[in-house]
C-alpha cells in the first residue's frame, strides 16, 4: 500500500441486468486511471443471488423485506483493512429503498465502523424514484458517522410515465425495448448519459490528486441531479402503502412462502389500479396547485437536491 496516494473504495451491487456496474465503470474510470489514487473496488454478491428476468411473483415478493430494509445476506466482504479518503456508493433504487445488498452492505458492523468520519458520494441509477432511498441511505450513513457529500443520480430515459411501464417490463421479460414502435420506449439510462457520468471521476481524480477539500463542492456545477418535485408527494404516499402492505406479508410468511402469494397477488392488482387511476389524478393535481405552492415546492427541491445540487 502506498500511504502517499488518497484511497478510494467503490462498493456495488452488480445486478444480472448489469446497469450499474456500467454506469461504475464510466463514473470511476478517471480514479482507475489516475496514477495518484489507490483504488478498491467492492462488489456485492447476494448468498442468494436475485434472477433476471425477474418472475413476476418474486419480483413483488421482494418488496416488504426491501422497505424494511432486511439484509439478505450477503458473500464475504473482503474489504482492504486501514480508513479511506473516500467511498463511492453506487446503488439501484428497490421499492422506494436502497435495493437489498445496498442495505445489507450499510448495515453491516465492520462496514459501519469502516464508514466512521469517512465523506461518501452515493450514485444511483434507477428509474426515476429515488428520493425516499436516498433519505433511508442518508439515515444509514449518518448512523454509522459518516458524511455524505456527494450525490449523482442518473435515471431512466422514457421519463416518468414511460419507464412506469418500460421498465418493469424489462426487469420481468429481460427485453429493453422499445417496443410497439416506440410507444413504450427503451428502459434504462440514456449511453450517452452513463458515458457523460466520467465528468465526476475527472472531477474527484483532480481534487484528490491535489489533496483538495473533500467537502460537499466536490460535485457541484455538474449536474448531478434533477430533482422531479411532482415525484415527492407520490413517494412517501407509495412508501406509507409499502410499508403497510409490507408488514401484512412479513406476517404472513418468510419470502417466498406459499401463505404469501395470494396477498402478493392481490397487492399486484391494487397497485395497477393505483398506477392507472391515483397517479395521473395525483399528478394533475399537483401541476393545478404548483403555482399557489411555490416557495414549498422550491424549499423541497433545494433539500432534495443536497449536497451536489442540480
Ligand atoms: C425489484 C426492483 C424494484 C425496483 N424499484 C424501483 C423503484 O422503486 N424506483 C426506481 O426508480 N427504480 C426501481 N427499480 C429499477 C432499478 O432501480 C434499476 O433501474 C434497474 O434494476 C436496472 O439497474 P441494474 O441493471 O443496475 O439492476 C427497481 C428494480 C427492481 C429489480
Amino acid at each position: 500500500m502506498d500511504k502517499s496516494k488518497p484511497r478510494v473504495l467503490v462498493v456495488h451491487y452488480s445486478s444480472p441486468s448489469g446497469q450499474l456496474s456500467d454506469v461504475i465503470r464510466n463514473f470511476s474510470a478517471p480514479l482507475a486511471e489516475s496514477g495518484d489514487i489507490e483504488l478498491h473496488e467492492q462488489v456485492l454478491r447476494p448468498r442468494r443471488p436475485y434472477p433476471f428476468p425477474w418472475p413476476v411473483l418474486r419480483f413483488f415478493d421482494t418488496f416488504p423485506e426491501t422497505i424494511y430494509l432486511d439484509p439478505p445476506e450477503l458473500e464475504p466482504l473482503e474489504l482492504p483493512a486501514g480508513r479511506f479518503d473516500l467511498v463511492i456508493l453506487g446503488y439501484q433504487v428497490w421499492f422506494l429503498s436502497p435495493s437489498g445488498p445496498t442495505a445489507a452492505f450499510l448495515k453491516d458492523a465492520a462496514v459501519q465502523a469502516l464508514l466512521k468520519d469517512t465523506p461518501v458520494v452515493t450514485l444511483i441509477a434507477c428509474r426515476d424514484m429515488w428520493l425516499m432511498a436516498q433519505e433511508r441511505v442518508k439515515e444509514l450513513l449518518s448512523g454509522a458517522g459518516a458524511t455524505l457529500i456527494g450525490n449523482v443520480v442518473l435515471i431512466d430515459e422514457g421519463g416518468s410515465i414511460g419507464s412506469l411501464l418500460a421498465t418493469p417490463l424489462w426487469m420481468m421479460t429481460g427485453n429493453r425495448g422499445p417496443m410497439l414502435g416506440g410507444l413504450i420506449p427503451r428502459a434504462g439510462v440514456k449511453p450517452e448519459q452513463i458515458t457523460a457520468s466520467r465528468r465526476f471521476g475527472e472531477r474527484m481524480a483532480a481534487v484528490l490528486a491535489r489533496r483538495g477539500a473533500l467537502d460537499a463542492t466536490l460535485l457541484q456545477g455538474l449536474g448531478a441531479v434533477k430533482v422531479n418535485t411532482r415525484l415527492i408527494t407520490t413517494e412517501k404516499a407509495a412508501r406509507r402503502s409499502f410499508l403497510a402492505w409490507g408488514a401484512l406479508l412479513r406476517l404472513l410468511g418468510p419470502q417466498g412462502s406459499w401463505q404469501r402469494k395470494p396477498v402478493v397477488l392481490i397487492y399486484i392488482l391494487f397497485l395497477v389500479a393505483l398506477l392507472i387511476t391515483v397517479l395521473p389524478l395525483s399528478m394533475l393535481l399537483k401541476t393545478l396547485t404548483a403555482p399557489l405552492l411555490r416557495g414549498r415546492i422550491a424549499a423541497q427541491q433545494a433539500y432534495f437536491s443536497q449536497p451536489s445540487g442540480e
